[in-house]
């Protein structure tokens, strides 16, 4: 089997972030969701994977490499612009050949593994078989409608009455039965060649469509919200691991990674955290569920259930809470008397100051 990991959509939802890098790229737990992906994709016994990307390319393809990494052999295949799923499929045909293949959607979390549904599609080779999840409201995903032995009654996109409340999670199973399937549909209201439609039509036309239902921990870190809530869900899975320097000023509180190279000066830093290497904390309150990427300041200030990203500087806030800071981003005071706020804030920002 191969992998298919698409890495090619524009990120609107998670601006200003995407303005400067893939969305596939964000770091949850300072590690990029699309590195958790490929880990997964490897421990599905996958060793070929596809990277579809779109003008990102070269950034993606800097991070990941050729996949030696991870145990892959990375293929990247271009596509000219997001124009659904099942387009990539289409523009993955030579890659993926006629070879059964796993399609992972590389801003998809599913940390508890679905080794036990890539099991079953083994053993039965269906014609495709989709991972489903059970969500309070699937208005905004692909939603499937099953029989009683999980097999794909019906599928609809986004959906404005949805029939069952099993939402498609970004991973799917696939025979070559998919090309033709692809071939057959037409572009989507959004003018996307959905890969929801692709598969109603093997459904249609009488093929075996089978849903493994995946009852762990999932998330679509397309928006910010959801990047925050993964990466503290993520954190908690995190060990304690002390790489970098703690001076006897400062307290560690349960699990806590400090990369090799960082520096905790003065600081309570309160698990589940992580500070990246070559970061400074000091006389600071870091955490819970933070985490600070590589090379950052974090000065006299206090953050809990926030990410900075690499580079930034936080100095002389008290009180950040639930924030996400980007790469290279500096939240500081104004001078000493100043009683005003200073802001240089870029397109599509968010900043929310208490009254
Ligand atoms: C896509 C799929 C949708 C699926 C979702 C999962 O939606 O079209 O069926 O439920 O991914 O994240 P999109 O993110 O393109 O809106």
């Amino acid at each position: 089997m191969k992998a298919l990991v698409l890495a090619g959509g524009s990120g609107t939802r998670l601006r200003p972030f995407s303005y400067s890098m893939p969305k596939q790229l964000i770091p949850i737990a300072n590690t990029p969701v699309l590195v958790h992906v490929l880990r997964g994709v490897r421990d599905l016994g996958v060793t070929e994977a596809g990277v579809v990307v779109g003008d990102r390319g070269p950034e993606i393809e800097a991070v990941l490499g050729d996949g030696s990494r991870f145990g892959l052999r990375i293929t990247y295949i271009p596509q000219d612009a997001p124009r659904g799923l099942a387009h990539a499929v289409s523009v993955a045909r030579g890659f993926l050949g006629d070879d059964d293949f796993v399609m992972y959607l590389g801003d998809n979390m599913l940390p508890d593994g679905i080794t036990g549904i890539a099991e079953q599609f083994a053993a039965h080779r269906p014609a495709a078989q989709v991972v489903v999840h059970k969500v309070p409201d699937p208005r905004s995903f692909g939603v499937a409608e099953l029989g009683p032995d999980g097999e794909v009654l019906a599928l609809a996109e986004k959906p404005a009455h949805p029939r069952s409340d099993m939402a498609l999670i970004g991973v799917y199973f696939f025979t070559p039965a998919i090309h033709e399937a692809v071939r057959a549909i037409g572009p989507s209201a959004r003018g996307e060649l959905e890969i929801t439609d692709a598969i109603q039509w093997l459904v249609s036309s009488g093929a075996d469509v089978r849903a493994g239902q995946y009852d762990g921990y999932w998330k679509d870190t397309g928006e910010v919200e959801g990047v925050l809530e993964c990466n503290s869900r993520l954190l908690d899975r995190l060990g304690r691991r002390v790489g970098g320097h703690v001076d006897d000023a400062s307290v560690l509180v349960g699990r806590v990674v400090v990369e090799a190279g960082a520096r905790v000066l003065r600081s309570l830093v309160q698990g589940p955290a992580i500070i990246g290497a070559g970061t400074v904390v000091e006389d600071s309150h870091v955490g819970p569920y933070t985490s600070i990427g590589r090379n950052c300041v974090v000065a006299g200030s206090r953050l809990e259930s926030s990410m900075a990203l690499d580079g930034a500087k936080v100095t002389g806030v008290l009180g950040l809470r639930d924030s996400l800071i980007g790469r290279a981003a500096l939240v500081g005071t104004t001078g000493a008397g100043a009683d005003h706020h200073c802001l240089v804030v870029g397109d599509h920002t968010r900043v929310e100051v208490a009254a």
